[in-house]
Formats: C-alpha cells, sequence, structure tokens
C-alpha cells in the first residue's frame, strides 16, 4: 500500500538554479515503488496539482478501472468542472471531450494485481489531450516488479543494478521547465524542435532527473535497466571507452521481462516508453578510465547521456547465465483467429492537424476493436515517420518488420515496438488478463495528445 501525493515542488537540476514541476510526493522522477510479483499493490493518489490527472502503470497487467483510462480523473481539491477551461497544460483539443465519459473523483485508489512476468513498469500521467506537458513537468516514475527466480539468476544486483530513467528537457535562464510547444522563441533553439512534426525535443538529457551525470563504478558487471521516459526524442545508445572502444550491450530482458536467452549489441536503439535491460561488464575499463553512453542519434550536447568512472577494481559473483527465462510466450501465426491493420499517419483533425490511427483521431465515445478474452490476434502496423506503439494490458512479440524478421533488438515480450519512419511491422498477442475498456497509441507525447490514441475492448 503506497500513498502518493501529487503537488508542485521544486528542484535543482541545474546548477545554481531552481526548476518548479510536477511531481509525485516531492522528487523527480517520483518514487521508485519495488513489488514481487503476484503480491497485489494499492497505490492511493492524491491530487494537489492546478489541474486533474490521470495515473497509468505503463506495463501493467492492470484491471481497466485502475488502468487510467484518459478521462478517469484525479481531480484536484476544489476542483469543478464545469467553469475551467482546460487549458492549463498544453495544445489539446478542445472540441472532442465527452463529458459522459468522464467519471471523477478527489482521491484515487489504483489496484495493480501484478501478476506478471517481473520487469521495469513506469507510472505516469495519461490525461487526455494533456499527457506530454504533465510528463514532461515531472509526472513519471519507475515501478519494478521482481520474483524470486530473475533473483536466482545472479545477475548484477545491489549497487550494481542500476534504474536509467532517460528523458530530455528545455530549461529556460531562469531553470524554469519550458516547454516548446508554448513557446516560440524555444522551437528556433538548435536541439529543440517544434512539436507539431517530431513532438518536442528538449536540449539537455536527464538521468534519474541528473543532467548529464557522471556515476562512480566498480570494475564489474552492472545491470542497466534502462527507460527512455523522453518525450519524443529516440536514442541509439552506445557505451564507449575513452580509446573509442565499445563495450558490448548485453541484452537480458525488454519491456515485459526477461529474453530467453541474452543478446549482445554493439548499439541500442531505443524509442520513447521502451525499456531495456541491459549488462554492460567494466572489468574491461582500466581503473581511472571512463566510459561514455552516447546516444548516435543526438548531436552537439544531446549526444552525451552520461558516464560511468571506474574507480576500483572489485570482487564480482554476478553472470549473465546463457538461460534466462524458460516462460515467454510463443505465439505462432496460426493461433491467431484474426489480423488487422492499422496505420499510424498525419491527418487533418478539427481544422487542424492530427495524428491519426487508421485515419482517426482518438474519441473516447468510439470503440475501434472489440477483442475476445483469450483470443490471439496478429496487427498489422504501418506508420509515416517515427511512431512507438503501445499497447495496453498485454506484452506482444514482434513477428516482423519492414516484410522481414525482426531486429536483434524486438527480442522478447514488448509493449511498445518502434516503427520507423515508412516501415510496417507485424506483431502477435494474446488478450489476456482482464475484460474492459484499454488503450492502444503512439507513445511520441505529443502525438498521443494530437489523437494517435484508440479504444480496445476486451469483451
Ligand atoms: Cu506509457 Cu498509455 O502509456
Ligand atoms: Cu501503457
Ligand atoms: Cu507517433
Amino acid at each position: 500500500r503506497y500513498e502518493i501525493t501529487q503537488r508542485q515542488a521544486s528542484a535543482q537540476i541545474l546548477p545554481g538554479v531552481q526548476t518548479p514541476l510536477w511531481t509525485y510526493n516531492g522528487t523527480f522522477p517520483g518514487p521508485t515503488i519495488e513489488s514481487r510479483r503476484g503480491r497485489p499493490v494499492t497505490v492511493t493518489h492524491h491530487n494537489r496539482l492546478p489541474v486533474p490527472t490521470v495515473v497509468h502503470l505503463h506495463g501493467g497487467r492492470t484491471p481497466a478501472a485502475s488502468d487510467g483510462y484518459p478521462t478517469d480523473l484525479v481531480l484536484p481539491e476544489g476542483w469543478q468542472e464545469a467553469g475551467h477551461g482546460m487549458g492549463h497544460g498544453g495544445h489539446g483539443m478542445q472540441g472532442m471531450r465527452d463529458p459522459r465519459a468522464v467519471r471523477s473523483r478527489l482521491t484515487r485508489d489504483y489496484t495493480f494485481p501484478l501478476d506478471q512476468r517481473p520487469t521495469l513498469l513506469w507510472y505516469h500521467d495519461h490525461r487526455m489531450d494533456f499527457t506530454a506537458p504533465a510528463i514532461w513537468r515531472g509526472l513519471a516514475g519507475l515501478h519494478i516488479v521482481r520474483d524470486d527466480a530473475e533473483e536466482a539468476l545472479g545477475l548484477p544486483s545491489g549497487r550494481r543494478e542500476l534504474p536509467l530513467v532517460i528523458a530530455d528537457r528545455a530549461f529556460a535562464a531562469d531553470g524554469s521547465l519550458a516547454y516548446p510547444a508554448l513557446d516560440p522563441a524555444l522551437r528556433a533553439r538548435p536541439g529543440v524542435r517544434d512539436p507539431y512534426l517530431a513532438g518536442v525535443l528538449g536540449d539537455v538529457i536527464l538521468v534519474n532527473g541528473a543532467p548529464w551525470p557522471l556515476h562512480e563504478a566498480d570494475a564489474a558487471r552492472y545491470r542497466l535497466r534502462v527507460l527512455n521516459a523522453s518525450n519524443a526524442r529516440h536514442y541509439e545508445l552506445e557505451a564507449v571507452l575513452d580509446d573509442g572502444r565499445r563495450l558490448d550491450l548485453v541484452q537480458v530482458g525488454a519491456d515485459q521481462g526477461l529474453l530467453a536467452a541474452p543478446v549482445a549489441h554493439r548499439s541500442l536503439p531505443i524509442a520513447p516508453a521502451e525499456r531495456y535491460d541491459v549488462v554492460v561488464d567494466f572489468a574491461k575499463v582500466p581503473v581511472g578510465g571512463r566510459v561514455r553512453i552516447v546516444n548516435r542519434l543526438g548531436s552537439g550536447r544531446t549526444r552525451d547521456v552520461m558516464a560511468f568512472r571506474v574507480v576500483r577494481k572489485a570482487a564480482d559473483h554476478s553472470r549473465v547465465p546463457r538461460v534466462l527465462s524458460r516462460d515467454l510466450p510463443e505465439w505462432r501465426r496460426s493461433d491467431a483467429v484474426r489480423v488487422r491493420d492499422f496505420s499510424f499517419r498525419a491527418g487533418r483533425m478539427h481544422g487542424g492537424h492530427g495524428w491519426l490511427i487508421g485515419g482517426l483521431p482518438f474519441d473516447p465515445a468510439r470503440t475501434d476493436v472489440t477483442a475476445r478474452l483469450g483470443d490471439v490476434e496478429v496487427w498489422r502496423l504501418v506508420a509515416d515517420v517515427h511512431h512507438p506503439v503501445h499497447l495496453h494490458l498485454v506484452g506482444f512479440r514482434v513477428l516482423s518488420r519492414g516484410g522481414r524478421a525482426p531486429l536483434p533488438h524486438d527480442a522478447g515480450l514488448k509493449d511498445t515496438v518502434s516503427l520507423r519512419p515508412g516501415e510496417s511491422a507485424e506483431i502477435i498477442t494474446r488478450f489476456d488478463g482482464y475484460r474492459g475498456r484499454y488503450l492502444f497509441h503512439c507513445h511520441n507525447a505529443e502525438h498521443e495528445d494530437m489523437g494517435m490514441m484508440a479504444n480496445l475492448e476486451i469483451i
């Protein structure tokens, strides 16, 4: 049982200035919750922010009532729905709200059965039309699910298991967060981009809330549990030594937990909302040496993410077993009772630009997909530009990409698949868990707010 108060707080993120934030319990990112598989957790959220909020546990196998549907609001104290414009945070589409779909209260209990594979989940705001600016202001945190089987593997743990929440932000001179969507001057700054095309990009890279941190490490294996919590920025991560050599990123897990077997990468692309569980071995680094975590897709300062300095030799009893898990679902194409097609493309909506799924912007009053509990389905997804597509409730496997075999980083059970520009992919899943109303959407947070979301009803 946890209590979280959503409130305004400030933190020193950049040297010498305070940054006002929206927080869970005053911290940025929010407090990390650690749970055991199958042990239910209730999180009570109180809203002391100036606007309504919604909490979603990303990657959670959660009953619909606690899944954070975008109109299931936690109202702030003193808030009355009538008479309040929704223009607090962003650039949403005012015309499409269906008041009948709105159920609201001041405090909300979210109940998570956590009957699922152990993995790194994250919780974040999910209010309709305003998710992107709310996450930007700080409403995101980690929720780690563990179990005995995973712990028995002997992967690096304790000090040598590090969650890395990577997120870009832009700051004004006084230290306050600048959301380029609302600030025309910022759109011209190098590294910061206009939201209507690509989503909002910042020019400062934060890891666990700190800009470009330097972490002191032992000459030993580390387990890095990486989350791309950026609104829109894509990364392709590498671990580069001072002499230019690269360390392998040995992937042991994906969004939805352990792989069957480790996969070594030289570089690892990570789209918004994706998680990669990787082991890096600093034993190969001389004491005093540095390992920079670099984003190959960045330029200038956004090329750097963080660095490790190896400060001492140390014993290392960790290992990366050749078999990591045996419970990965292996659905076959022939198991699927249905194949559905979805396009993720720009289009016109409400007289402006929007991002559409199958030609339509999100409408809470419309059911886009009705799936039967227990059915296996294949979904064919096609994109115009980069779209990381996320399904609530279920994990899926990537069956194909661009008509070919999936890429090495598509391994394992995913809940977000990164479609590259012009690319198609097929995913396969079983609608398993709970009946009710869920979502699928693009996890470029600005795209999501600008319509690229749809309802998935499980019956
Ligand atoms: Cu990170 Cu609808 O989710
Ligand atoms: Cu989600
Ligand atoms: Cu998108």
